[in-house]
């Protein structure tokens, strides 16, 4: 980035810069020097957005995965989530990151944290697709001035696919568009943010090239899909991973 920012094309200001702060880190004490380490590695000096990773706690220390002598994680319970989001708040009253934000939370977390927040979360970043829309979630951030940032839109290349559901492809079919365009303009139509991720360049074209779906189409995708599927476990237990599912 710094060589790019150095030819004068592209500016800081250009780029939203976002980073997580990790689960060993929870405790308030830990906090800003997990934000600075990670300013460093960045070679930035201030963040757009910084997201607690996950709502786990898990034991303070250098070990990123602290498990028990039965595999277990080792949790942390001494420290809240609103603990953390305190000493998060610091580092947006220092200037040092722009807004901060939670990812891979339930409903009732977010609401615990925007109810007591002095700085309210900029953005919520969980898994969403047709197959776990998150109406919910989604309908509280609206009303509350957060952007839900859906990670996984097209289903992260899982079982069952949403990019091979009957009314995805139909859709795709009717408005000449590919199944992974339906599905991205559905997140951005419906109001969210997305993270999509392709290694694929014709794929990486592709997903910029949407367009408006039709509101019928919007309503089939929504009303008509039954069913639901989390794709990945970090929101049960707060280790990140895919859920491997048999074709
Ligand atoms: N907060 C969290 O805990 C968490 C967890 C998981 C992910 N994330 C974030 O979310 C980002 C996106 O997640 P994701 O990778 O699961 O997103 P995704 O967009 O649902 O899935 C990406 C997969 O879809 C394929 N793909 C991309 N464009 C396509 C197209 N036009 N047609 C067909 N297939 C297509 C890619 O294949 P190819 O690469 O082979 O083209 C890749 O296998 C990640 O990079 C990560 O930053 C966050």
């Amino acid at each position: 980035m710094n060589e790019v920012f150095k030819e004068g094309k592209i500016k800081r200001e250009d780029v939203f810069a976002v980073t997580k702060l990790w689960n060993t880190n929870h405790r308030p004490e830990r906090v800003k020097p997990a934000f600075e380490a990670s300013l460093r590695r960045l070679q930035l000096d201030y963040l757009d957005l910084y997201l607690i990773h996950t709502p786990f706690a898990f034991q303070p220390g250098d070990v990123q995965d602290p498990r028990d002598a039965n595999g277990d994680v080792i949790y942390d319970t001494s420290v809240t989530l609103l603990d953390t989001w305190g000493a998060l708040e610091e580092l947006v009253a220092e200037g040092k990151c722009k807004a901060i934000g939670i990812s891979d939370v339930s409903l009732e977390k977010v609401k615990e944290i925007f109810e007591a927040a002095t700085i309210k979360p900029a953005v919520v970043h969980v898994e969403s697709h047709p197959y776990l829309p998150e109406w919910d979630l989604l309908d509280y951030c609206q009303k509350n001035g957060i952007v839900l940032q859906a990670f996984a839109p097209l289903g992260h290349s899982s079982e069952p696919s949403v990019l091979a559901d009957p009314v995805i492809t139909g859709i795709a079919h009717r408005v000449g568009k590919t199944p992974a365009q339906v599905l991205l303009a559905w997140a951005i139509q419906r109001g969210t943010a997305l993270l999509t991720t392709t290694k694929t360049p014709s794929r990486l074209a592709e997903n910029f090239d949407v367009s408006t779906l039709p509101e019928d189409a919007m309503r089939e995708i929504s009303e008509g899909i039954k069913t639901r599927v989390r794709f990945n476990a970090v929101v049960q237990t707060g280790v990140p991973g895919f859920i491997p599912r048999g074709k």
